[in-house]
């Protein structure tokens, strides 16, 4: 106890010398979240990096999130506790082959969902995060030709909403493809009163049930606003810790995965965050998030697209 104290006051003397800010995704372990000065979801962060005056931004989160950060804020270091931290979900959509889907699909228009790298990124038309996804889908045409990438789940969501039509990329994330609607149907006869919160790169078999889908601060906001005191939270186990800090006296529980004894669903990779690795990357530097600058200047323009599109539906 005293040495995690001790570690959290060395951190923040470092955050002050270094001027750096601690952003931090709610996916993170709770002491990671409680240290940090920012805390949210993915267009939260991105709207964070995009606007700090510090010169050095620690992003505890996973790598995409880094580079996002890099990108909005090149001039600035761009810190990661652990360069390890990948994301399924990005690494189940390489470069080329998204190239290639592009070129055979003439007169699309390329919308990617913001856990991609910054090479698919530089790929793309618009950035999307889970926030704002279905405006920026309708902020397009109706007859619109779109390839969405890399989420399947989250693109067949915004299809079935929008009622377009869009070409999806066979892609997934290894956690949220993980809920077990067994144990959720289990769990929804122990508390019948409880509302089914989920993320939307569930599996539609989970989200089909849902009271609340959408992204990790929407899913919070509504069970912080909402009349009932019981959730049944189908994303991320991280979420719970802002959530129970947001509402003490609501119950949260999270649905567990099909092929675990194990009643959280944790991504491993946003675990590899820890205080101990927080504090030697700002004492040592490194790792630090690099992007190839070609790639830097063409992945800004959508990023910057989806910040401008955000701002305007005051998201
Ligand atoms: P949010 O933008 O909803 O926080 O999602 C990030 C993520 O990685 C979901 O798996
Ligand atoms: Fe990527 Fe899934 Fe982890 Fe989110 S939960 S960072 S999509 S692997």
């Amino acid at each position: 106890m005293k040495e995690s104290v001790d570690l959290k006051n060395k951190i923040l003397e470092l955050k002050k010398e270094r001027n750096a800010v601690i952003m931090a995704h709610y996916y993170t372990i709770g002491e990671i979240q409680d240290i940090a000065d920012f805390v949210g979801d993915s267009l939260y962060l991105a709207q964070k990096a995009a606007t700090t005056d510090a010169d050095v931004i620690v992003i505890c989160g996973v790598h995409f999130m880094g580079e996002t950060a890099k990108i909005l804020s090149p001039e600035k270091v761009v810190l990661v506790p652990d360069a390890s931290a990948g994301c399924s979900l990005a690494d189940s959509c390489n470069a080329t082959e998204f190239k290639t889907f592009i070129d055979q699909h003439p007169g699309y228009k390329v919308l990617s969902y913001v856990n991609t790298t910054a090479a698919v990124k530089a790929l793309t038309d618009v950035v999307v995060t889970s926030s704002n996804a279905v405006q920026i889908v309708e902020s397009f045409p109706k007859d619109e030709k779109i390839i969405f990438g890399p989420d399947r789940n989250l693109g067949n969501y915004i299809n079935s909403v929008t009622g377009r039509n869009m070409l999806l990329w066979n892609g997934c994330c290894h956690v949220h493809e993980q809920f077990s609607i067994r144990k959720l149907l289990a769990l929804k006869e122990i508390y019948p009163n409880a509302k089914l919160l989920v993320h939307p790169e569930c599996k539609d078999s989970i989200v089909k049930l849902a009271d609340c889908v959408g992204s990790t601060a929407a899913l919070l906001k509504f069970a912080v606003n909402s009349d009932v005191n019981e959730f049944l939270v189908a994303t991320e186990a991280g979420i719970l810790h802002e959530m129970k800090k947001q509402a003490p006296n609501k119950l949260f529980i999270p649905v567990p995965p099909e092929d675990s004894s194990c009643s959280c669903n944790d991504c491993s990779y946003m675990k590899l965050n820890t205080l101990e690795k927080l504090y030697a990357c700002l004492k040592n530097n490194q790792p630090e998030i690099n992007v190839d600058s070609a790639i830097l200047d063409r992945a800004r323009l959508p990023i910057l697209k989806m910040l401008e599109i955000s701002e305007k539906l005051g998201l």
